[in-house]
Formats: C-alpha cells, sequence, structure tokens
C-alpha cells in the first residue's frame, strides 16, 4: 500500500490550518479500507497507530500534526434505489459531496434536503452531527446508512433509531465514537413536497427573489442567498461554520436573563427548555469582529471562529476558551464546541 508520510493537510480541512499527517492514504471502496486498515507492512512494524477518517475537513480543528494515519473518505455514487407511493429512497456514497447530492435531488425533483443547501463537506459525515440548517436537519430525510466496523472488519446497517440522532449529535459521536467508518447514507425523499419556509428569513428571501411559485430550486436559492450573505467563504477565509452549539437552559434560567438582558434572543426547544442564540451571547461579550494575529471572530457572525491566514490551531482554540469563558462569567451559561478538536 502507497502510504503518503508526513503529509500537508492544509488543503484538506477548511479551517486551513497548517499540519500534517505522519501517514495519508485515501479510498474508494470497502475493500480498499479494508486493505489500507489491516496493510501487512503497518502491521508489521507494529504500529498502534491512530486513525482519523477525514470527509471535506469542514468540521474539524486541527491543533497538531497527527501523529497516525489519515482517511479520506473518496467512496463515490448516487443512485435511487427504491420507491414508493410517496418517496424515492436514494443512496450516496459517503464522498460524495453534500451539495452535490443536493444538486441530484433538485435535478430529479426529490423534496426535503433542499433547505439543507450549500453545506459543505461530504454526505458521510452528515449524520456524525446531524447536520442542519433552516428548519431542517439530516434526521428529517435520513433512511438508513452504512458503515463499516474497524474492529470487526465488518459492515453493519443503522436505522434512524439506532443512530440517537439529536441536535449536533449522533451515536457516531458518542457510543460508537471511533468505532466506524460511514460508507453509504441512503435517504428518504418526497415525491411530493412539503415545503419548509417556517425559518422567517427564507419568506423574507422568496419575497425578495418576486417567486410567486414556491419550488425546490426556489428554497435552495433562498438558503444558498441567505448563507452567502452571513457566513464566511471557507475558500477565502478559513473557519468550520459555527464554532459553538446553541445552549439549552431552563425556562426559568432564561426568564431570569430576560430580565437583565431584555433583547435576549432565545427559541422553545420543549416545555421545559429555552435555546439560546449563542451568536446573540458572543456579541453581546463584545467578541464580534475580533482579531488577534490571524485567529478571530467573524464580524458579520460571532459563532464562526476565523483563520486570516496564519493562525494556529491552538491559536484558535485558546480564543474559544477566551470566549467560552466570557460567556459564562456574564450569562452564566456554557457554551459546548460544535467542531471536532483534533
Ligand atoms: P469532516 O470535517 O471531514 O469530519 C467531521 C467529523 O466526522 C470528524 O470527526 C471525522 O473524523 C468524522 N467523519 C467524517 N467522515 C466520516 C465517515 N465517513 N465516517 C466516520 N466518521 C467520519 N453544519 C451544519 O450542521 N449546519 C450548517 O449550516 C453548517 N454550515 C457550515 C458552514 C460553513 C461555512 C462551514 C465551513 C461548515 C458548516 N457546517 C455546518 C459544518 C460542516 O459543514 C458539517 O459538519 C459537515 O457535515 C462536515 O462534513 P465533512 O465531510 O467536512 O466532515
Ligand atoms: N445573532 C446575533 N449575532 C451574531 C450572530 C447571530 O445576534 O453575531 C442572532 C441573529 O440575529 C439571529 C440568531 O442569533 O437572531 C440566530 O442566528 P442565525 O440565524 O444566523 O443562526 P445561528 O443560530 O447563528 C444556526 C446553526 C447554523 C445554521 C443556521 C441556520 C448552530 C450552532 N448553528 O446558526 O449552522 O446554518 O442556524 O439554520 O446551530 C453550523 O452548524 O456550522 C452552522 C452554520
Amino acid at each position: 500500500m502507497n502510504f503518503k508520510e508526513n503529509f500537508s493537510l492544509k488543503q484538506l480541512n477548511t479551517f486551513g490550518i497548517n499540519v500534517t499527517a505522519k501517514y495519508f492514504n485515501t479510498f474508494n471502496n470497502i475493500e480498499e479500507l479494508a486493505e489500507i486498515l489491516y496493510d501487512k507492512e503497518m502491521k508489521k512494524e507494529n504500529r498502534q497507530l491512530p486513525t482519523l477518517f477525514l470527509g471535506g475537513g469542514s468540521n474539524i480543528l486541527f491543533t497538531k500534526n497527527f501523529d497516525g494515519l489519515v482517511l479520506k473518505n473518496e467512496i463515490i455514487g448516487i443512485k435511487k434505489i427504491n420507491e414508493d407511493a410517496d418517496y424515492v429512497y436514494v443512496r450516496s456514497g459517503a464522498g460524495v459531496g453534500w451539495h452535490e447530492f443536493i444538486l441530484f435531488c433538485i435535478k430529479n425533483n426529490f423534496a426535503g434536503a433542499e433547505n439543507l443547501s450549500l453545506i459543505p463537506g461530504n454526505v458521510g459525515a452528515s449524520p456524525m452531527q446531524n447536520i442542519g440548517a433552516y428548519g431542517v436537519e439530516l434526521k428529517d430525510i435520513f433512511y438508513e446508512l452504512e458503515a463499516y466496523n474497524i474492529h470487526e472488519k465488518k459492515t453493519v446497517v443503522f436505522s434512524k433509531n439506532d443512530c440517537a440522532f439529536g441536535y449536533r449529535e449522533s451515536a457516531f459521536k458518542n457510543k460508537y465514537k471511533g468505532q466506524f467508518v460511514i460508507t453509504s447514507v441512503t435517504f428518504r425523499l418526497n415525491k411530493i413536497p412539503v415545503f419548509n419556509t417556517s425559518y422567517g428569513a427564507i419568506e423574507e428571501e422568496l419575497a425578495k427573489m418576486k417567486i410567486e411559485q414556491v419550488t425546490i430550486k426556489a428554497i435552495s436559492d433562498a438558503v444558498i442567498s441567505i448563507r452567502k450573505s452571513k457566513l464566511p467563504d471557507p475558500a477565502v477565509i478559513g473557519n468550520a461554520g459555527s464554532f459553538f452549539k446553541n445552549p439549552a437552559i431552563s425556562n426559568e434560567q432564561f426568564q431570569q436573563l430576560k430580565k437583565t438582558f431584555p433583547n435576549i434572543i432565545g427559541y422553545p426547544v420543549n416545555e421545559n427548555e429555552t435555546k439560546l442564540a449563542a451568536g446573540w451571547l458572543i456579541e453581546e461579550c463584545g467578541w464580534k469582529g475580533y482579531r488577534k494575529d490571524d485567529a478571530g471572530c467573524h464580524e458579520k457572525q460571532a459563532l464562526v471562529l476565523v483563520n486570516y491566514g496564519n493562525a494556529s490551531g491552538d491559536e484558535i482554540l485558546q480564543l474559544s476558551q477566551k470566549i467560552i469563558e466570557s460567556v459564562n462569567n456574564r450569562f452564566f451559561v456554557k457554551l459546548e464546541r460544535e467542531v471536532n478538536i483534533i
């Protein structure tokens, strides 16, 4: 097997952090993956190497060189595999770009995924944190996935229930952490669209675009336009989207906070909890637009930390720690990082 050594990952993470992998390889199918994982030469030298599976690198912060094996999933192919009266079932390889999958849905008039347009990264990582945007989460269109158990050397099928999806959470970030590589995801999409324009900004954008008849493509265009106006393009400024999750607190704590901060932004999660807009909390603490050397807090979206060029992962991590402390001191709310720190 041809392993690249001391391989630069700078182009393979959207933060643009300049780190290397001790060994690097790619795989196009499960057979290649198995060959790499059980490579005789690597075993002969008896390396107990930590392994990292990489998709588009858009939800990762590298804080140091990776002293192990980085494997980039390049399993491609999108196919309609089944249909019934109401739904089509589409299977996509894990290495397919997420937005490429969205474009496939739009082209074929398959509905349900359009609100998730333009999220960076690959299909294989989408279940990891149950990606979400504009009123829709991956779980709403998820049917099942296949993953390879790297210890037991076999493929396992996971239903929606098995994945234990939550807000930016799944079983793969928790009890199955480090055990599985997701190789394909099957989606269940609507033949007859049920549009979700519950997120206020979508309605506004459709009106601005003078759309009279809502279509899958129109929603996708509206979402793309909103995203482009708010979020920094990683090709221009390094970032990994929201660095923190929006925290949920008790309704009681929310009411208390509202007395001191009448403009605080919160949305009900269930009858007991309210989800706060972390971007607002961070902005209120004065971090929006902050920059120290090349590490900063984005000027249009305080939830997004950025690398203006040559920041190290550690500088970004330290900035995130300061933000966590300052939000905690002011609001008694503990922010949790969304990005995977490596
Ligand atoms: P990577 O960053 O490569 O990996 C993320 C994690 O998953 C790592 O721990 C990795 O080891 C693991 N992993 C990756 N692939 C596999 C696999 N096949 N099997 C097992 N483990 C795997 N996220 C949202 O939810 N909503 C948004 O609106 C959103 N907007 C964003 C906007 C910008 C500008 C950016 C840069 C990011 C945004 N994100 C958003 C975050 C990110 O795009 C998603 O989390 C995406 O799903 C990450 O995909 P990836 O392929 O880049 O994963
Ligand atoms: N806000 C501020 N200041 C800021 C940023 C936001 O006051 O600097 C306020 C906004 O005015 C708005 C509220 O916070 O009232 C929410 O902001 P926005 O609609 O931009 O969404 P968000 O909560 O910041 C979440 C997701 C995004 C997703 C959008 C759209 C999380 C952690 N982030 O951001 O996901 O695209 O909603 O649905 O849930 C990601 O996960 O990487 C990501 C970008």
